[in-house]
């Protein structure tokens, strides 16, 4: 058994909370609540303990929340923190808190790798890295895009090596989260230097990878196009598909209208969260052109790094080789099960 604590209680702590405390070799020791809000009430009644900062603990109990202790006692109790911050906020906690205790943290995708304000000396992505994580005491899970495409590009690496020349992503990035608050602008928006690049870089430091950042006034998942330049002619699309049929984490779809179809699916099916944790290649729209192949494929934001920072768990602390953590996460995720349901009912 480990003691894992999540720090942070937002869209992706309360996701992480849901997994990891229902993994029988985790002992959970709790979240991390910073403001007494609505989000605490969640919390209690999924049956978290919650951690606040010290000195807050008389205005979480004036509200009615049942408060276990201070965050800094959840910590000492801990063998590892999954830091969930919002973006840049671990840098603090890694100071403040983890490396005084001499505890072991991931941090989510919106860290710094580089800088006087880097969290770690690694991103991890399960289908690239995975081992390479055993040990190691600080490391970044990468955020939903990066992951998504580590999740694409390995496999046709493996598949086709040297004979890809490039790689250009165009990113449409949804605006905010089903669960954000924050107003959704009727705009547009460019990213002068997406993050993106450099962070799959980090882990496959020979691509030939361009990428380009739009965010669209949507709640409902991200698109990526990546358009993939081969030297001489492309393979066929049958062999493209064919490249992804087994993989873990990749849906091939052929009839989903868009992002919101697939979201609103997941939600009636009754997936936890609403969330398919994985990306969904749209077969319909994969075009083969001369020396191209143009993939489009969605990424469930708010998913898609939930069952990497349990298998990184599993790397980090259990050292378990990847094919059994892969076996592991199935299981709490159910990833190949929802699978199988989206390819039917997108089929
Ligand atoms: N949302 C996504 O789709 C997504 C996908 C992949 C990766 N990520 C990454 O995951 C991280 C978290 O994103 P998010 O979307 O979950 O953000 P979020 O919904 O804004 O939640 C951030 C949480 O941080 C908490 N917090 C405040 N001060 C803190 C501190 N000092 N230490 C720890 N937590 C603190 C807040 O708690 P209170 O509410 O109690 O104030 C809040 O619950 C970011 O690095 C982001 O880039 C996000």
């Amino acid at each position: 058994m480990i003691k894992v604590f999540i720090n942070g209680y937002g869209n992706i702590g309360r996701r992480l909370a849901t997994a990891l405390s229902s993994d029988k070799e985790i002992e959970f020791i709790g979240i991390a609540k910073y403001t007494a809000d609505d989000k605490t009430k969640e919390a209690l009644e999924n049956g978290f303990d919650i951690y606040v900062p010290n000195g807050t603990v008389k205005q979480f109990k004036d509200k009615g929340y049942d408060v276990r202790g201070i965050i800094s006692e959840a910590i000492l109790k801990s063998d590892i923190v999954v830091d969930a911050a919002r973006e840049g906020g671990g840098f603090d906690n890694k100071k403040n808190l983890y490396e005084p205790m001499n505890k072991a943290a991931i941090f989510q995708g919106g860290e710094e790798r580089h800088g006087e304000r880097s969290v770690a000396d690694m991103i991890h992505n399960s289908r690239v890295n995975y081992a390479k994580a055993a040990g190691k005491t600080y490391v970044i899970q990468g955020s939903c895009n990066v992951s998504g495409m580590g999740r694409i590009m390995q496999p046709l690496i493996e598949k086709f090596g040297d004979k890809i020349r490039r790689y250009d992503v165009t990113l449409i990035r949804r605006w905010a989260d089903l669960e954000d608050s924050k107003e959704i602008k009727d705009s547009i928006e460019w990213d002068k230097n997406p993050h993106h690049q450099d962070d799959v870089k980090d882990f496959i430091p020979t691509s030939n990878l361009y990428v380009d950042a739009y965010k669209v006034p949507s709640r409902m998942m991200h698109l990526h196009q990546m358009v993939i330049r081969f030297n001489g002619k492309a393979p066929s699309k049958d062999k493209i598909i064919e490249t992804f049929r087994t993989e873990f984490g990749v849906a091939i779809l052929n009839s989903a209208k868009g992002t919101a179809a697939i979201r609103k699916k997941a939600m009636e099916l009754g997936f936890q969260h609403g969330d398919t944790n994985m990306v969904h290649i749209h077969q319909e729209v994969l075009k083969v052109q001369d020396d191209i192949i143009k993939i489009a494929y969605s990424d469930d934001q708010t998913g898609m790094v939930i069952p990497e920072n349990h298998l990184l768990i599993q790397s980090m602390i259990f050292r378990r080789p990847r094919h059994e953590a892969i076996k592991k996460s199935d299981r709490l995720f159910q990833m190949t099960k929802k699978r199988m349901i989206l390819e039917e009912e997108f089929g």
